[in-house]
């Protein structure tokens, strides 16, 4: 679904940050991209999902070389990609439910083919009391768990999860690896980015481990 092959990122005059990566995101697949902080893992993403061309090297994705995308092309290739951003990105003005409806409204769907989808995720994420709340009265959890639903509500062939339970205790963060293991199961390829070894203990999965720039793939 998604390759990379040599794929090298650099900042401006910066050094490079990342070097000679080579791997693929399978469809369907679930692994956790880990690493020490700075060590690269958002940067990563934001090349999984269009948002940071790579210095050099193919990326490929869902069968099209990135370098050759015109703008006009992202859109329809971005939607398949579901992303929840380390500091979730929320909009303050948006309730939960406006929040998580607002890629389907931007898309010219009208409410009435959505509303009850919309629904049922956020109740499927936990947050079915806090439908109407805005981000300012949401704590961490909460604002990280609508994040999650907005990034899903687009039926994303992969979602791409930085740092998701960054905010949350122990058992909250059990709770949301548990949805992503749902959804994968449901045939949505997952990567989430953590430094979290709890987290990561708690399930066989593929590891990619990003150091000194370079990674390392543990099947
Ligand atoms: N916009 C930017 N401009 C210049 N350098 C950047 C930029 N974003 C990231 N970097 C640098 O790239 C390297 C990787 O950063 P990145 O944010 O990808 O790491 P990370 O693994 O996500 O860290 P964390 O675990 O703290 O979130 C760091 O050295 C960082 O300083
Ligand atoms: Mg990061």
């Amino acid at each position: 679904m998604i390759r990379f092959e040599n794929v090298g990122l650099r900042y401006d005059m910066g050094p490079e940050v990342l070097r000679d990566l080579s791997f693929e995101i399978q469809k369907k697949s679930f692994q956790f991209l880990t690493g020490p902080s700075g060590a690269g893992k958002s940067s990563l993403l934001r090349m999984l999902f269009l948002a940071l061309k790579p210095t050099r090297g193919l990326i490929t994705v869902l069968g099209r070389d990135v370098a050759t995308l015109s703008r006009a092309d992202l859109p329809s290739i971005r939607r398949r990609i579901g992303v929840v951003f380390q500091d979730f990105r929320l909009l303050d003005h948006m309730t939960t439910y406006e929040n998580v409806a607002l890629p389907l409204r931007v898309r010219g769907r009208s409410e009435d083919s959505y509303r009850q989808d919309v629904v049922d995720l956020i109740q499927w994420v936990g947050l079915g009391e806090r439908l109407h709340a805005y981000p300012v009265v949401l704590s961490g959890g909460e604002k990280q768990r609508a994040a999650i639903a907005r990034a899903l509500i687009d039926r994303p062939d992969v979602l791409l999860a930085d740092e998701p339970t960054g905010n949350v205790d122990p058992p909250l963060a059990r709770r949301l690896l548990r949805l992503f293991m749902e959804l994968n199961r449901s045939g949505t390829a997952v990567v989430i980015a953590t430094h979290d070894l709890g987290l990561m203990e708690q399930v066989e999965a593929r590891r990619m481990v990003l150091s000194d720039g370079r990674l390392a793939v543990y099947d």
